[in-house]
């Protein structure tokens, strides 16, 4: 069984910040509320949480992650920045962007950027992206996500039957998480440090190439109402835009995507 320690993930790290230090737990509540509560704490930016297990572990829009000890990757990065923390849909962006490069170059899998925050391969979700930052204005990030990496398809609950997959179902083999651990942190820390120097124009080139939406007719599902339209791209802040049948762009901020026709 492959265990996580920071002496391994650290042997093969190539990194300059994230992953400084690593702590690692067996089991929390969820490592973005560790991160979250150690953020402001001295020298803290790119100090990274791993869990094996979380009590509340949680998604976006209120919705709980699921998880098996061993088989998945439990992450929070603390990140600094006071222009990035008013662009958290920029981080979701970059975060997926890197997580889906890291599997296409650890497993050769067709890893696609469902947007704002999944990762999806042939169709189903693998990877959950979660940016955070506390109410006070401290600057602080915190960057959590959920790969699923070893889960066979009988460990899922029902109810993410069909929808969720891993990285194990997909290419048949298990796949090492301290070798994939470390070549995501490596391409969020090379996404990071672009994003802080404000620049994003390659990003968003890369965005395009692994977007599963791109150029195709999607529902924004949104609080109060749903709305249809193509989804024509991304803007500087990492909103989506659809483009509406009555020919009007709208900035879609957050919400879930469907897409409109489905076989
Ligand atoms: C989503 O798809 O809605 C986002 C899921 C994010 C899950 C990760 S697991 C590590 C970190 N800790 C949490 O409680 N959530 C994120």
């Amino acid at each position: 069984m492959e265990e996580f320690s920071e002496d391994t993930i650290k042997a093969g790290l190539e990194t300059q910040i994230i992953g400084r230090k690593i702590y690692i737990y067996n089991k929390t509540s969820s490592t973005n509320d560790i991160a979250l509560s150690l953020a402001e704490r001295h020298n803290t930016e790119g100090v990274v949480i791993l869990a094996e297990g979380q009590t509340k572990g949680r998604g976006r829009l209120g919705r709980t992650w699921f998880s098996l000890p061993q088989k998945c990757i439990l992450c929070s990065i603390i990140l600094k920045s006071n222009m990035l923390s008013e662009r958290l849909n920029l981080l979701t962006i970059g975060a997926s962007v890197a997580i889906s490069k890291a599997i296409r170059n650890t497993t050769f899998l067709p890893a696609y950027i469902k947007w704002p925050n999944d990762v999806i391969i042939r169709g189903k979700k693998t990877c959950g992206i979660l940016v955070e930052k506390r109410k006070t204005k401290t600057g602080f990030i915190v960057m959590g996500f959920g790969i699923n990496v070893n889960l066979d398809e009988e460990d899922f609950p029902r109810d993410l039957y069909g929808k969720a997959t891993s990285l194990k179902m997909e290419c048949a083999k298990k796949v090492s998480r301290v070798e994939l651990v470390q070549k995501v942190l490596f391409e969020i820390e090379k996404v990071y440090l672009y994003l802080k120097k404000g620049e994003g124009s390659l990003l968003f080139e890369e965005w395009k190439e692994m977007s599963s939406i791109l150029g195709k007719q999607v529902k924004a599902i949104l609080q109060n109402e749903v709305v249809e339209g193509q989804a024509v791209g991304i803007d500087p802040d990492g909103a989506l835009i659809l483009r509406l049948d009555s020919g009007i762009s709208r900035r879609i901020t957050e919400g879930t995507i469907e897409y409109a026709f489905c076989c």
